[in-house]
């Protein structure tokens, strides 16, 4: 099974409401929510009265990925407004164990994000608590980038892990994803596939049906 999570990051926020119904209705499966606090990542975006009308709108999966600095002071917060799965960075905190930990007593999903420079082994350890690893493949912050093909060898290195310990973990990319490299990185074995300009510039619906049947769904 693989899952489509059209990043809203580059949905039109004047259009917001009509922007997520055109991929909710198009078949997508999750949305994905990028929240930046200008410290962790240059950029600054949006945050949880963004989520909280989210969450009150539609019963789509809400995949919130935190690119904010010790994330586990937020944790609560985001659970509370309807954060289904919530995804910290590797990178961005002392106590990243604590920080999962906090995630899944609540009684939602951790996911654990690396950067392109980090190296996929270093969160091997991690993997079993976790529900979904995410590997970047842009440096994080902004939308529309290029995708990374250094991160390629990581997708594989971390489903050969996964599949070797017979784990359940997730796997997703974020980042440059298009409908020419989809194919590469489902190959390489990713299952959830984050995509925002390629969702929302250009015919929404359209976008995700055609990514939706490239994975095969
Ligand atoms: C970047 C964000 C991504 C971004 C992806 O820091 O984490 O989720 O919205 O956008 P595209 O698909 O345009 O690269
Ligand atoms: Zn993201």
């Amino acid at each position: 099974m693989n899952y489509l999570s059209p990043s809203i990051l580059s949905a039109d926020f004047m259009h917001l409401q009509k922007d997520i119904d055109e991929t909710v209705s198009a078949g997508c499966d999750w949305l994905h929510i990028d929240v930046m606090d200008g410290v962790f990542v240059p950029s600054i975006s949006y945050g949880m009265p963004i989520l909280k009308q989210i969450n009150e709108h539609t019963d789509t999966f809400l995949d919130v990925h935190l690119m904010i600095t010790e994330p586990g002071r937020y944790v609560q917060e985001f659970i509370d407004i309807g954060a289904n799965l919530i995804t910290v960075h590797f990178e961005a905190s002392h106590n990243i164990k604590n920080a999962i930990h906090q995630i899944t007593s609540e009684g939602a999903r951790a996911g654990l994000a690396i950067n392109p420079e980090t190296s996929v082994e270093a969160v091997f350890p991690y993997l079993k608590d976790i529900d979904m690893l995410l590997i970047m493949t842009v440096r994080p912050g902004f939308g529309g980038q290029k995708y990374l093909d250094v991160c390629t060898p990581k997708i594989k290195k971390a489903a050969d892990y996964i599949r070797e310990n017979n784990l359940k973990t997730k796997l997703e990319v974020d980042g440059g994803i298009n409908f020419d490299n989809l194919p590469m990185v489902l190959d390489a074995g990713a299952n959830v596939i984050v995509a925002g300009s390629s969702i929302f510039r250009g015919d929404i619906a359209d976008n995700t049906k055609r990514m939706l049947e490239i994975m095969g769904r």
